[in-house]
């Protein structure tokens, strides 16, 4: 099959591989659909993230939906032809998070496109059954593939307790922050208000149902006038995370979801004067049936976020499309083309 491979920092080349043989109680799926994320481009670009180091060639790409070709041994989920989203983190199943439910948390995660763990710009993967996730025909490949990031706002929102009623603050309006928001809207947040510095995904948001945008580089966020119950911080910028941590009302929550510095300065006094409650979150744990929902339902638009799509011979191309293009929100690799 053909495999886009990260050799080096830049280099992405097409190889022959084998197809992989599914073990027990796995699938092979065709890739049709894989979503290019922040993490692929930092590998691509510098080959580690923190104390991940790309050792040994790498195959990116975690956001992805394809269709059953094979059953392995004792693979009963699934018959062969069944179109499915991609849950990208197998666990141990045993340890300790995984039996406390917080399988997210498991220390032996096997994840797509973290090294030494290929990725799905290639052809063919296989997948544990139960990580296979079934969509609906109506469902597009692509927002197929991109369930993954929404898992990751469904779990923000999930953390952050977003209920009925809730006024929350988007921080950071990139496919994380627009996911997350629209989610946000979907759980009864009647005030959903996204910041950026980028004028496209502003408007991205609005046009996404966000009752409020803010371009904090024309307005200052403490200028805006908003006190947020939830922030949902997903700029991963150090200075807007504390300027945004600033907004909050008495009693919020503050979800960081972004990961830009790994050291952010807090504004203690204002979270023990609001007695904020603050939590991180690492990707998600059974957000998949309420995603597909979610999309099925109409509740959260995935295929808007598209904004180009690449064969797998361009792959690398999509890698920097997001550095070339400030209009550029998700691109899509599609492995069969
Ligand atoms: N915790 C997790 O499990 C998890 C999972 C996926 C992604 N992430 C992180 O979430 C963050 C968002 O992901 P993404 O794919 O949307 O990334 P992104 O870089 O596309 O989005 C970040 C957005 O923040 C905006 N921004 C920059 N400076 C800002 C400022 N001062 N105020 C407001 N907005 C500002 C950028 O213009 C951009 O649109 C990243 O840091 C990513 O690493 C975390
Ligand atoms: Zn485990």
């Amino acid at each position: 099959m053909r495999t886009a491979v990260l050799r080096g920092v830049r280099d992405v080349a097409l190889e022959e591989r084998p197809v992989p043989e599914p073990g027990p109680r796995e699938v092979l799926i065709r890739v049709a659909s894989v979503g290019v994320c922040g993490s692929d481009v930092h590998y691509y670009e510098h080959g580690r993230i923190g104390q991940y180091i790309v050792k040994q060639p790498l195959v990116l790409g975690h956001e992805a939906s394809g269709e059953v070709v094979a059953l392995g041994p004792g693979a009963t989920r699934h018959s062969v032809g069944q179109r499915v989203s991609l849950e990208p983190g197998v666990p141990d199943f045993t340890c300790e998070q995984c039996r406390a439910g917080r399988y997210n948390l498991c220390p032996d995660v096997r994840f797509f496109a973290t090294p030494p763990i290929d990725g799905a710009f290639c052809e063919y993967v296989v997948l544990h059954e139960s990580f296979a996730h079934p969509v609906p025909e109506s469902m597009s490949d692509d927002a197929a593939a991109l369930l993954e990031p929404l898992s990751v706002g469904v779990w923000a929102c999930r953390k952050g307790e977003v209920s009925p009623g809730d006024r929350v603050l988007v921080n950071g309006a990139g496919p994380i922050g627009l996911v997350a928001a629209q989610t946000a809207l979907a759980f009864g947040a009647t005030e959903v208000v996204a910041t950026d510095v980028n004028p496209v995904r502003l408007r991205m948001a609005s046009d996404l149902g966000c009752t409020d945008v803010i371009d904090v580089t024309a307005t200052p966020l403490a200028d805006a006038g908003y006190q947020p119950d939830v922030l949902l911080e997903c700029s991963g910028h150090p200075g807007a995370t504390a300027a945004a941590i600033r907004t909050v009302a008495r009693a919020g929550r503050v979800v960081l979801v972004g990961m830009g510095g790994d050291e952010i300065g807090l504004p203690l006094s204002y979270v023990q004067d609001h007695e904020l409650r603050l939590t991180g979150t690492f990707r998600y744990a059974n957000t998949w049936p309420t995603a597909i929902a979610l999309v099925h339902s109409g509740r959260v638009d995935l295929d808007r976020l598209v904004t180009s799509r690449h064969p797998l011979a361009d792959a690398e191309a999509a890698l920097t499309s997001g550095t070339r293009d400030p209009k550029s929100v998700k691109p899509i690799v599609r492995p069969g083309e």
